[in-house]
Parts: C-alpha cells; sequence; structure tokens
C-alpha cells in the first residue's frame, strides 16, 4: 500500500473517457495526483498536458517508466487494452481500464494473466455499478424489497455516432460491446446470475452511408436471455439514438417492480402554452455518470492506498466480453447461443 500522497497517475489515450478521468483527477479524487498524460497523437497530447497541467508523453515505454507514477487510466480504443494493460502490469502500475475490457477471449486471458503475475490492482471500468441509483437498486434487490427477480429489461443507447474507429466491428466487437456492455454486467450484477443463452437481432437501420466501408456495422441491437437461476430480459442497444444518452433498467420481480434511471437531465419541468411540458433529455453518458465516474475514479485510489478490493475485476469484464461475443454471434448466424 502507498502512502496517500505518493499516488500519481497518467491516463493513456486522451480522448473522450480518457479527459473525464483525467479530469476527475485534478478536480474530484483528493488522495491522487494527476501526473502525466500519453496518447499516441502528438496534438492531442499537446492540448490536455497543457490544460491540465501535467506532464505529456507520446512514447509508451516513458510513461509507464515514469517513478512518479503509481496508477494509470487505460482509456485508448478498445483494441488497444490489452496492450496498454499488459504493459502497465509489467511495469507495476495499478490499472482502471475502460470498458469493454478488450475484443477477444484470448487477449482477455493475456491481460488477466500479467495482471495476476505482477500483482497489481486492477478495477474494471463498469461505472454503472458506482451509480447511487444502480447501488440503491442492488440494494433494494438484496434486501428481499421485490422478491425475486423475474425479469429484466436493460436499455442503453447513445445519441450519436461513435467514434470512427469502432464503426469497424473487428475493432468493437459494434454497438453490442461499445455500448451494451455495460447492460450485460449489470444485468449480471443486479440478478446475481450468469448467463445461460443469448439470441440477439441487429441492423444498420440508420447509417445507410457506412455500408458500403463497413458492411457488418449495425446501429440497432435487440438481445433476449435467459440467466441460470431461470430468470430472463432482454437488453436493447442503440447508437445513435438521436434523441439523447438513455440508460434505463425495469425489473419485474414476484413482489414488485424496480425503476431505474430516467430520461431528463433534471426535475424542472417547464409549461408553456402551445408547447406543452417540456423536460430536457440527458444529452451524454459523461452528466449521466459524472458522480458514478468519480465513484469509480475513488475507488482505484482507495484499493492502491487503502487496501479496498476492487469492486469490478477482469472476471467482470471477461463476463461482459464472452456475452457479447455470443450475441453478435447470434446476430450473424440467426440462433440461440450458449454460453
Ligand atoms: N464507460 C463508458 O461509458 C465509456 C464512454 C466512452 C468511451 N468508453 C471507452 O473508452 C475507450 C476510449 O473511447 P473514447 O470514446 O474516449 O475514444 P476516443 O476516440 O475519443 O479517444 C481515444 C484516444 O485514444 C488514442 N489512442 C489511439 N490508439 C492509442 C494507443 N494505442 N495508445 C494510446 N492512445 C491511443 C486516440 O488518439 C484518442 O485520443 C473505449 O474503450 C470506449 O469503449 C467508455
Amino acid at each position: 500500500m502507498l502512502s496517500i500522497e505518493a499516488c500519481g497517475v497518467a491516463v493513456l489515450g486522451i480522448g473522450r473517457a480518457g479527459m473525464v478521468h483525467a479530469r476527475n483527477f485534478v478536480e474530484s479524487v483528493p488522495m491522487a495526483k494527476l501526473v502525466a498524460v500519453y496518447d499516441v497523437e502528438k496534438e492531442r497530447v499537446e492540448a490536455a498536458a497543457g490544460e491540465l497541467g501535467v506532464k505529456g508523453y507520446t512514447d509508451l515505454e516513458k510513461v509507464l517508466g515514469d517513478p512518479t507514477i503509481d496508477a494509470v487510466v487505460v482509456a485508448a480504443p478498445t483494441f488497444a487494452h490489452r496492450d496498454l494493460v499488459v504493459a502497465a502490469a509489467k511495469e507495476k502500475k495499478a490499472i482502471l481500464c475502460e470498458k469493454p475490457l478488450t475484443l477477444t477471449p484470448e487477449e482477455a486471458e493475456d491481460m488477466r494473466r500479467a495482471v495476476e503475475e505482477n500483482g497489481v490492482v486492477f478495477v474494471m471500468g463498469f461505472m454503472r455499478r458506482y451509480d447511487a441509483s444502480f447501488m440503491r437498486a442492488k440494494e433494494l434487490l438484496e434486501n428481499g424489497e421485490i422478491g425475486d427477480p423475474l425479469i429484466i429489461r436493460s436499455v442503453g443507447k447513445g445519441p450519436s455516432l461513435p467514434p470512427r474507429w469502432a464503426w469497424d466491428v473487428k475493432k468493437s466487437n459494434g454497438v453490442l460491446g461499445e455500448v451494451n456492455s455495460h447492460d450485460f454486467d449489470t444485468v449480471y450484477w443486479l440478478m446475481g446470475s450468469e448467463y445461460s443463452w443469448v439470441y440477439a437481432r441487429g441492423k444498420n437501420m440508420r447509417c445507410g452511408d457506412l455500408r458500403e466501408e463497413f458492411p457488418d456495422f449495425y446501429d440497432h441491437a435487440v438481445v433476449m436471455f435467459e440467466l441460470e437461476n431461470g430468470s430472463m430480459g432482454t437488453v436493447e442497444g442503440a447508437c445513435p439514438s438521436e434523441y439523447g444518452y438513455d440508460a434505463r433498467v425495469e425489473i419485474q420481480g414476484t413482489k414488485g417492480v424496480i425503476f431505474i434511471g430516467d430520461i431528463a437531465e433534471h426535475g424542472v419541468t417547464v409549461c408553456s402554452k402551445g408547447k406543452g411540458a417540456a423536460r430536457p433529455l440527458v444529452q451524454s453518458w459523461r452528466t449521466l455518470f459524472r458522480e458514478a465516474y468519480i465513484r469509480e475514479d475513488r475507488h482505484l485510489i482507495e484499493c492502491l492506498t487503502g487496501g479496498a478490493k476492487p469492486r469490478t475485476t477482469v472476471e467482470d469484464g471477461v463476463r461482459a466480453l464472452k456475452v457479447v461475443r455470443a450475441a453478435n454471434r447470434s446476430l450473424s448466424t440467426g440462433e440461440a447461443v450458449y454460453l
């Protein structure tokens, strides 16, 4: 365990998600200090390092060799996660890896081995598990408020297209990997059971202009599944949804139902003549899960300095990855896939 002052953090991959974590470590994680950012794009490094007032690296060996860095956040595109996690583990850095864990089970195994052999802290970036509403729902389920959970419906939709690299299903596992990994993880966590089988349908319904260059690309998907405890459910994914960022869950149990999430940005409703009642919709995961990201980043430091056990693990990443790949297989074969 490290002393609290000693906790230096670097963010590897300083795009959309990387900047969320980097700003958190500057503003909202008092036991840690953002020391550096690293990216393969020099301009991004210069811009981020300038804004945040930290060191900027474009050389992986140099950033991981920096003795002032104790922990890294891996926020590069999914296809780069394995190499970054393995290299960071070898340098004995604690790691928070953005979801999804990676692209293939073989890569996941390399990551698991590197983390285990080097004995480093590893936190899987499933930030929904650090969200106050999700945590409250989990507590209510555990207290038996709705009896035994029977059916779950989980919706995960983003308003706009993801970055270009994610349009190639081989580099991202598609919307089911990029967006719905979260749903697959929280379904397991909330329902307390492994997946038995999945059946998926998915299509490119909005982005005809991407069809030629990315024939596998799909922007809408529905996955039906059964869990080993006999409960059932669906995950709905879409990117772009156009209307906003939508992450809602409904769990029906033997004694009641739990609803998680809201599509409105806040509780204020404006009513005016001719316009009806209006509530602005949530537009980004950055807003909806702002506090959850901070809690997740703080958790990395608690694990490193206070000996806390990671709440989200490599195994959680592996499970979600297996479900994503099974659903993608079902989507292309038209058949249910048993896990
Ligand atoms: N938790 C969430 O809800 C959430 C939200 C958004 C993104 N993510 C995840 O975060 C990761 C990054 O997504 P993003 O939307 O920020 O992407 P992005 O394209 O906005 O940013 C990725 C950054 O990584 C850099 N990069 C590319 N290859 C690299 C490499 N080999 N090493 C280091 N940096 C490299 C790029 O130059 C870019 O700056 C993805 O795995 C994505 O799934 C998670």
